[in-house]
């Protein structure tokens, strides 16, 4: 059965999209099989960095949710073991006509073909984050070592709360993962303290291993290849392997 999982924090730039992508590639590499699903219509960084052109008339989740369309028929191959749902701009007008059980039936469709889900969203909450959290086993929140992102965290555990609440109280919060991060500063241990705090009130973690900030992490993604091929050696492939292997078994508990 496919683990499915959302990457997501009210705030831009945090490196979810990186993150997700770097960590679906490694697994990949291992074997493993992923899908991504790109439901940042703002942005679609999650379809650029796989490097699918924005303009080959792409169908996204708006062909399965509005549409009624088979989800079989918007996948990509990205590498061996490695699909995409892609987004263009037309995955911002997903809004409340598109119904949280017929995205469950979608990927309930694909079950059988991967063995991990990977949905990556926009940085504004919206429609798309209460359908993505609905349909996924497991959120991982991405920050940085700064306060707004703290701020990004805390509308993100309302709304979780909220889904499991609702919609689906099968929902759990994997861990915050601290991305670009640095341990020198007054504020970042302040911030990670407080990061640590708020995952207890929430029942989750922060994870041990933190992705350092590193030039590798932008120089991949131009590359359109996941840092552990395009650099396999370097310090930041090991954060990302680390927290791969954490997020593991975060999951198969
Ligand atoms: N650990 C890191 N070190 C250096 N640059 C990073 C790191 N994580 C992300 N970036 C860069 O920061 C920018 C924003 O990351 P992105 O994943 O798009 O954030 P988000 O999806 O949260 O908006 C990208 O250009 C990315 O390459
Ligand atoms: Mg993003």
């Amino acid at each position: 059965m496919a683990k499915i999982i959302t990457y997501i924090n009210e705030k831009g730039g945090v490196g979810k999209t990186s993150v997700c992508f770097n960590s679906a590639w490694y697994l990949a590499e291992n074997g493993e099989r992923v899908l991504m699903i790109d439901m940042d219509g703002q942005k679609a960084n999650l379809t650029f960095f796989a490097g699918i052109d924005q303009y080959d008339n792409l169908k996204t989740m708006v062909h399965v949710l509005k549409h009624d369309g088979d989800i079989t028929e918007t996948v990509l191959e990205v590498t061996a073991n490695l699909d995409i749902v892609p987004a263009t701009a037309e995955v911002s007008s997903i809004g409340m006509e598109s119904k949280v059980s017929k995205f469950r039936k979608a990927l309930k469709s694909l079950d059988d073909f991967y063995d991990y889900i990977f949905i990556d969203v926009s940085p504004t909450p919206n429609w798309s984050h209460y359908l993505s959290l609905s349909v996924s086993d497991f959120a991982v929140v991405v920050m940085l070592p700064d306060l707004a992102s703290l701020e990004g965290n805390k509308g993100v555990f309302e709304t979780v709360e909220e889904i499991t609440e609702t919609t689906n109280p099968n929902l759990k919060i994997a861990g915050i993962l601290m991305n670009k991060a640095v341990s020198r500063t007054v504020l970042a241990k302040q911030v990670l303290e407080m990061a640590e705090e708020m995952a207890q009130e929430n029942n989750t973690r922060v994870f041990d291993t933190k992705i350092r900030n590193a030039v590798v992490l932008s120089e991949n993604i131009s590359n359109n290849e996941g840092v552990t091929s395009y650099s396999p050696k370097s310090p930041a492939s090991d954060d990302v392997r680390d927290f791969v292997k954490e997020l593991e078994k975060a999951v198969a508990e």
